[in-house]
């Protein structure tokens, strides 16, 4: 691995990444050890086999593999069993699986790590994301310094934070419709604050994920963000002082660095992207719709429905990711009404994975109807492309309220799954026009392009996230190795 003098002091950074194996953690992770890399780090890898089996069929890895070199340092794979039998009736069963897997996680991690360290490459940090918190136990029992990467944005970071110590008011069964006021934020009604925090939400598996690293925030040396400070800056602040760390925002983490092709190439999708770039070369700018809901939810056959009959009649050009089913969930797949792929032709491509970066900075790009997921949001953020708000759960109705009211990037399509409602095809065509056309397209598009602007000077050199990406590894190189 080379070394950098500047940034590294002379040192040599192993930064050991563990991820939850969801493609909304994966993907920001990766994207962080791409950066750490480029500065001079050796970067391993690590997820459990529920995500290692699909990123090695989907993509150009192997664990154990050569290191691929990345700017001035490499990257590599390292997957652990998590001992989970896909093939066993309860395999959706998700806090069976939290428990299975950090039961594996505790005992086979330190193995990795002391092995690292008995091939002459001892870890000096140990960084990972939400819903596996006793990462950082382990860390701190090898005596490892620890990070955090934060995968929402600071907003909901506050609303976790704020909930777990009972800081603020929260809607309760007496009261379900009451609005939340956070410090530093606009208030929030019921239905925008993260809705796993709500009484009546089903996911409650979900908010004791996302809290568990809430009961660990005194380990982690820093909390790194994928948000910019130019998005959010008076929260992060308070929020730094609040907790007694540095929170460090590093994004877009999606913004490409200028690194070897073999290095960008490196992606952990759970399903192979198709190539579409080719047939939106076909288009002409300024006319696609791209039209994703992430690697989780999944619509109600009807509303699938709806936005069919509406595309249809909207007749603009689109691009519609349609997923195939997780392994482990028993849903019905989707199915486009009769006809519909005659009816449109050549105007629209159905794909079941695209290359979502790629699609987003393409120039043919109209909007982006999406439903609000953080990583989908800072990516959209950072192309510069209008927005169909269409959130679900979860922190989406946070993000959808920021991109709406804050951020005023595009115009919103629904309140969320707890509505109740499946959007219309009227309601579809007619946002859609709106978004592209109407009277505040002109104000959306100038918007949307300002906060691409915010995003390309934060990650661009003396930036605020490329400062804070120094700043991070500087003190990782300061830190006092251990052999491990
Ligand atoms: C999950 C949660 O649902 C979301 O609310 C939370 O903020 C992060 O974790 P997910 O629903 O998958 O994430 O959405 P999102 O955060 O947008 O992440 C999806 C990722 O998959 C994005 O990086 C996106 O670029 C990528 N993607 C999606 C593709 O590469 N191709 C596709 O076709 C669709």
């Amino acid at each position: 691995m080379a070394g950098n003098n500047n940034t590294l002091r002379g040192k040599n950074i192993h930064t050991f990444m563990v991820s939850f194996p969801g493609q909304g953690h994966v993907n920001p992770l990766l994207r962080l050890g791409r950066r750490l890399a480029a500065l001079g780090a050796l970067v391993t890898f690590c997820a459990p086999e529920a995500a290692g089996a699909s990123i090695r069929k989907n993509n150009s890895i192997t664990d154990d593999s050569r290191p691929t070199p990345c700017g001035r340092g490499a990257i590599r794979f390292q997957f652990f069993d998590d001992d989970w039998d896909f093939n066993s009736p309860s395999c959706d069963d998700f806090r069976a699986y939290l428990a299975q897997m950090e039961a594996a996680g505790r005992e086979k991690l330190p193995e990795l790590i002391h092995k690292e360290a008995e091939a002459g490459r001892p870890v000096s940090c140990l960084i990972n994301n939400p819903f596996i918190p006793w990462v950082s136990d382990v860390a701190e029992s090898l005596s490892i310094p620890n990070a955090v990467l934060w995968i929402q944005s600071c907003a909901c970071f506050s609303a976790y934070y704020h909930y777990h110590n009972g800081l603020v008011p929260f809607p309760t069964a007496q009261e379900p419709e009451m609005d939340v006021q956070l410090p530093r934020m606009p208030l929030l009604r019921h239905d925008e604050f993260p809705d796993f925090l709500h009484p009546r939400s089903p996911y409650v598996f979900l908010r004791d994920a996302i809290l568990g690293q809430f009961r660990n925030l005194t380990i982690p040396s820093c909390v790194l963000m994928d948000t910019l400070d130019e998005i959010e800056r008076d929260n992060i602040e308070y929020m730094s002082r609040v907790i007694g760390r540095p929170i460090r925002t590093v994004g877009p983490l999606c913004k490409e660095l200028d690194l070897e092709s073999e290095c960008k190439a490196l992606r952990a999708d759970f399903f192979k992207a198709e190539d579409c770039i080719e047939w939106l070369d076909s288009k002409p700018p300024r006319l696609v719709v791209y039209i994703s809901f992430g690697s989780v939810v999944h619509l109600r056959q009807e509303q699938v429905d709806e936005i069919a009959n509406g595309l249809a009649e909207s007749e603009v050009s689109f691009l519609w990711v349609v997923r195939p089913l997780p392994r482990e969930k028993n849903w019905k797949p989707h199915v486009l009404p009769d006809g519909f792929l005659d009816m449109v032709g050549e105007r629209g491509r159905i794909v079941q994975w695209s290359p979502q970066e790629e699609v987003l900075a393409h120039l043919s790009m109209a909007c982006f109807m999406t439903h609000c997921g953080w990583n989908s949001t800072m990516e959209v953020l950072a192309s510069g492309v209008p927005v169909m708000a269409f959130p679900q759960w979860g922190d989406q109705v946070t993000n959808a309220k920021f991109m709406v009211d804050v951020f005023k990037v595009g115009l919103r399509m629904c309140r969320g799954e707890v509505e109740g409602r499946v959007v219309p095809r009227d309601e579809v065509a007619s946002v859609l026009e709106a978004v592209v056309r109407g009277p505040r397209a002109k104000e959306i598009r100038a918007n949307a392009l300002k906060w691409k602007k915010a995003a390309e000077t934060a990650v661009a050199e003396r930036g605020s996230s490329y400062m804070n990406m120094q700043c991070f590894v500087e003190e990782v190189a300061s830190f006092d190795l251990v052999p491990n």
